[in-house]
Formats: structure tokens, sequence, C-alpha cells
């Protein structure tokens, strides 16, 4: 997933080089650490059974990916994503938490190194909304699978934050992220599309549902407006805003300046939708 950016001429790697949505940076990957299977996979964990053999698509740092080896053990689990430094750092976690049936390796979702017919389950979490041709990814997903196996599909959609009190700067920081996804053929929106672009592949949708997360607590307001800040900080997309002239660093200041006042306000709230869904192959 390149950004297209040609300045090569800092002396690290500039942003050019860098994955666009910032997943090589240890910072970013580590705010994928404390997600748990029992938590975020949720709504899978009644369909799995030991034994079972299961493919965790962008599975990052293997947070998830290590409690779903737990669930199918003594099933094996593979754990794929495009960013090294992800796959060393769930290569890591597995060591230390001592789980052997799972195994880590750097892949592309659209392109991924196994037979055809190979899983029993394909899990994949917050990746289909980065991707350009998502519905291509569901298809080599579909194509990996034994039949009767099962997909699930976790993605986001942002696209109608609860926002309180409504705050500008929030605002604004949603429009310029979901703005740089879609230059990169992303979407922030892309939850509530999945039944229909599973069906378009062939699988039988059997659940289909969408939550907000939500951010409830003063506390978690300002942990996520923090976070926000560190992404217009580092990731190489917002850089690129500047680049393509969509605004400046004076702008992206203020904004940042304005979610840091709007999280400290103790009626501050967010919450954020996400859309979950089980296909299986016929
Ligand atoms: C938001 S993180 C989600 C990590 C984990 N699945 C979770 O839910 O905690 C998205 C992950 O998808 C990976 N990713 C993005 N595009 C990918 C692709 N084309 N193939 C494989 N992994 C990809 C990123 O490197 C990143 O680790």
């Amino acid at each position: 997933m390149g950004n297209g950016n040609d300045d090569r001429s800092g002396n690290g790697p500039g942003p050019a080089e860098r994955p666009v949505y910032g997943y090589d940076s240890p910072a970013v990957q580590e705010t994928y650490v404390s997600r748990e299977a029992a938590r975020v996979a949720r709504f899978l964990m009644p369909h799995l059974r030991p034994g079972m053999t299961l493919l965790d698509c962008g599975c990052g740092p293997g947070a998830i990916t290590v409690g779903l080896a737990d669930a199918v053990a003594p099933g094996r689990v593979t754990g794929v994503d495009l960013e090294p430094g992800m796959i060393a750092k769930a290569k890591e976690l597995a060591e230390n938490r001592q789980v052997e049936n799972v195994e880590f390796r750097t892949a592309d979702i659209t392109d991924l190194p196994f037979p055809d017919d190979s899983f029993d389950v394909v899990f994949t979490s917050a990746v289909l909304e980065h991707l350009a041709e998502p519905v291509q990814a569901l298809g080599v997903i579909h194509s990996k699978l034994k039949p009767g196996g099962l997909v699930a599909a976790i993605c986001t959609d942002w696209g109608d934050p609860l926002i309180s009190p409504v705050n500008r700067a929030v605002g604004q920081f949603f429009e310029l992220f979901e703005r740089g996804f879609n230059h990169h053929g992303g979407s922030l929106n892309r939850g509530r599309h999945l039944r229909g672009m599973m069906r378009q592949v062939g699988f039988d949708v059997i659940e289909f549902s969408a939550s907000f997360g939500n951010s409830s607590t003063p506390e978690i307001v300002r942990e996520s407006v923090d976070s926000y800040i560190g992404w217009m900080d580092n990731l190489p997309l917002f850089v690129q805003s500047i680049e393509l002239g969509w605004t400046d660093r004076p702008t992206l200041d203020s904004i940042k300046e304005g979610m840091r006042q709007w999280a400290n306000d103790p009626n501050a709230f967010l919450a954020l939708g996400r859309c979950e869904a089980i296909g299986r192959k016929a």
C-alpha cells in the first residue's frame, strides 16, 4: 500500500517509504496489542471448535490471533500481515505466551500464499476498510476456505460518529481522516456494505450486525483523542494531507488544540460504528 509520493530526499525513511496508515510505527503497533479475541471477536467464538484450521488476515501484532489459537487448539492458526514489524511483534507475543499452535508470516490479503480450500475459518478485523479492492480480497479469502468454511469480518463504519457536545475540531479530524482513506481507495464507511460485498463473491451471509464501540468515560475519551492527535503527528496520511493542499500545519495544530479542549469537557462523549459479519462458503 504505497502512498504515491516520490519525495525520497530525507535520511531515515520519509513519508514516501512509509506505509500511509503508519503501521510500521512502534507507537501505532502498540495501540493494537491490548485487543483480545474474547472481546473483539466475540461474535466468532460460538462457531469455533477444537481442531479447526484458522487464518487471520491483517493480524497486526497478533493479540486477537493468539486468543483464536487458544479457542481452536490443537488446530493450527496462521496470522498474516503486510507489515513485517507487526509480524515480528506477533511472533514475540506468541513466544512469550507459549502459544504453540500459531504461526505468523508476512503476506498480502489480496495474494494469500496458501493452497485453495485450506482453512475452516478466515478472520479479518479492521483491514477491509484500507483496501482499494475489498471485494477482490474477499474473493481470495473465499478461495482459501474449505467448502462449508466460514469468513468472519469486522469492518469500521465511522461515517456518522456520535459526538457530544458537537465540536468543529473533532468533526474536521474525522473529515480529514476519511478523505485520506478515500484518496488511497479505502473507506471508513465500508462496514455497512459487508453483506453486499460478501454476497458478491458467493458467501451465504449467516450473521450481520452493527454496533457502536463507545468512549463513555471521560478517561477513555481523553485516551482516544490522545491517540488521534498522535496519528495527526505521525501518520504519513496526515503529512500528505498538507502536501495535497487539503489543509496546512496551522490548521492541523488548531484542530489538535480544539480536540484537546473538547476531550477535557467532562460531558464529552464519542462513539464510533463497526460492523461484523459471518459468511459461509457453499
Ligand atoms: C487496524 S490494524 C488491525 C489489526 C488487527 N486485525 C486488529 O483488529 O487489532 C490493520 C492491519 O492490517 C494490515 N494490512 C493492511 N493492508 C493489508 C493487506 N493488504 N494485507 C495484509 N495486511 C494488511 C496492517 O498492516 C495492519 O496491521
